[in-house]
């Protein structure tokens, strides 16, 4: 069962596993076509996490996180005055991070595969050089995203009609140049992206467009294989990213929190548990903003936030009638776009992957690279801007995450896997940068204590606290005038409206071996394909 925003995708994935390919070989065909039929998110000029759990219990994390160029300063995102710029931040070619995309997937292969690679990338080829017909939620997006696409020529060529309109949903999108860099990955590996030609034209693009990045960064660029965080709640073990996410640390924090609530009283969206959920966060958003970032950089105390003591001192703190108040220093961003994408697989064996990808913003920073024809991520926007300028902007400026050469920056991604007995019960994730953590937490919640069925546990309204700015969002709908009228009067400030998230997940139930997909709603192409 392959479950992602592409239908199409799904599809190339489900096919592998239908071939004999096992979940890691499919989750890599899956993540290749996305690049083609998801541009706003799947990508090989992005990065990502994949966290593995096999059939006998190990688990694994691989780290395709994108890295600074070796030219990266702490101050590199100050315009001439030295004034914090966020056009160069999240907007230039500055801001793009070292791409890692191909080479998780290539490590990913290596030591977990069990296809032949061609078979795993000629999928793509195939969608991008021959082309394939553009769904609703493409046909949208893409009108939607001709502003931001419209200022890089290499991107029309490639997104739009000759005379520069957006195509239509039914219409076939055929992306040669895609294709051409997708048949040299096919035929070289991680070579095809980090040297020769693909790696010449994108230090090229860097050099025109004014970017740091060249071709020895390229060449020098490593995926790592990390310990996966582990956790356990109500019996179930929760297996996720370790930094440089911090996804896997503040969900297993906030998680231990909850086990010492009954979260289920008061029902389902209700005042209590609405509550109870946005003090958690409150406390593990605070602990992020001053605790994570590159492990390779920056000593991480994992094992003390994750603990069931430290949960029990925090859990300490929390009134169940009143909004605590979030300090007004070490204010934490608020500059997060909705467009990452995250997908799940399960094989017939039980080996379960979860993968969470980003280009960082819709269409990463929007240029295509000349001749190569993938989307640059604008990943660097993730690290602090300016170090030591905490402000009540959103800007963070504290160590853990300012810019160096070969650092990651900080992530909020956050693949999972649920495990009982023995077993994968779920692989879970989404996209939606700082939400990200608390969608795929509610996910879990909404299985473990709630008893949802998986669908249900992915459509249920959601709600986000990332301690500052001190507001709680909630999605329209969310909760009822009475309980948004209850959560007001404990002192929670609320914002109403939007949506958080699209986590298209699946469940395996324990006793049938029954695989259910749940594509989120949220995303117009998405579905799941099983065989
Ligand atoms: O790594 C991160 O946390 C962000 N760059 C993810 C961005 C994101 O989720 C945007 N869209 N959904």
């Amino acid at each position: 069962m392959v479950v992602s925003a592409s239908a199409i995708a799904s599809k190339a994935g489900s096919d592998v596993l239908a071939a004999g390919g096992n979940a890691v070989d499919a989750a890599i065909a899956t993540g290749l076509a996305l690049a083609v039929t998801y541009p706003t998110a799947g990508n090989i000029g992005g990065g990502g996490f994949m966290v593995i759990r096999f059939p006998d219990g190990r688990t694994t994390a691989l780290d395709f996180r994108e890295k600074a160029p070796a030219a990266a300063t702490p101050t590199m995102f100050l315009d001439e005055k030295g004034e914090y710029s966020s056009t160069i931040h999240h907007n230039s070619h500055i801001a793009v991070g070292v791409p890692g995309t191909v080479a998780g997937f290539a490590l990913a292969h290596e030591k977990y595969g069990s296809a032949a690679w061609r078979d795993l990338v000629e999928p793509s080829v195939r969608l991008a050089s021959d082309g394939f017909v553009i769904p609703t939620g493409l046909a949208n997006s893409l009108s939607g995203a001709l502003r931001k696409l419209g200022r890089y020529p290499a991107s029309v060529a490639a997104y739009y009609k000759n005379d520069s309109t957006p195509y239509a949903e039914g219409d076939t999108l055929v992306l040669a140049d895609l294709g051409r860099t997708l048949e040299r990955i096919r035929d070289n590996g991680r070579d095809g992206f980090y040297t020769g030609e693909t790696a010449r034209l994108i230090a090229e693009e860097m050099k025109n467009g004014g970017g740091l990045i060249t071709e020895a960064d390229l060449a020098a660029y490593q995926a790592a294989e990390r310990e996966a965080v582990v956790g356990t709640y109500r019996g179930y073990d929760i297996i996720s990213m370790p930094p440089p996410s911090s996804g896997g640390v503040a969900m297993v924090e906030m998680l231990n929190i909850l086990e010492g609530f009954d979260v289920a009283a008061g029902g389902h969206n209700g005042a209590r548990h609405v509550h109870l959920m946005a003090e958690s966060m409150r406390r593990a958003f605070r602990d992020r903003a001053q605790h994570i970032g590159d492990p390779d950089f920056v000593t991480v105390p994992v094992e003390r936030l994750t603990s069931k003591e430290y949960a029990a001192e925090l859990r300490a703190t929390i009134d169940s009638t009143r909004a605590t108040k979030s300090a007004v220093t070490d204010l934490v961003a608020d500059w997060e776009s909705d467009e990452t994408t995250h997908y799940s697989v399960v094989d017939k064996d039980g080996m379960a992957v979860s993968v969470t990808y980003t280009l960082e913003a819709g269409y990463g920073m929007g240029a295509v690279v000349a001749g190569a024809g993938f989307l640059m991520n604008n990943e660097m926007g993730d690290f602090n801007g300016k170090p030591g300028l905490t402000d009540s902007t959103g800007l963070i400026g504290t160590a853990a995450n300012v810019a160096r050469p070969g650092k990651r920056m900080l992530s909020s991604m956050s693949p999972a896997i649920v495990a009982k007995d023995g077993k994968v019960i779920a692989v879970v994730g989404s996209p939606g940068g700082r939400t990200i953590i608390n969608t795929v937490l509610q996910v879990i919640v909404n299985l473990i204590d709630f008893e949802m069925p998986i669908q249900a546990a992915v459509d249920a309204p959601r709600f986000h606290h990332q301690w500052l700015p001190d507001r709680l969002s909630i999605e329209a709908d969310g909760v009822s005038p009475d309980v948004l009228a209850a959560i007001e009067g404990m002192g929670h400030t609320v914002r109403m409206g939007g949506r958080q998230g699209t986590a298209h997940s699946l469940a395996v139930d324990p006793t049938t071996g029954v695989r259910t997909g749940a594509p989120d709603k949220r995303d117009r192409d998405a579905g799941a394909a099983g065989h």
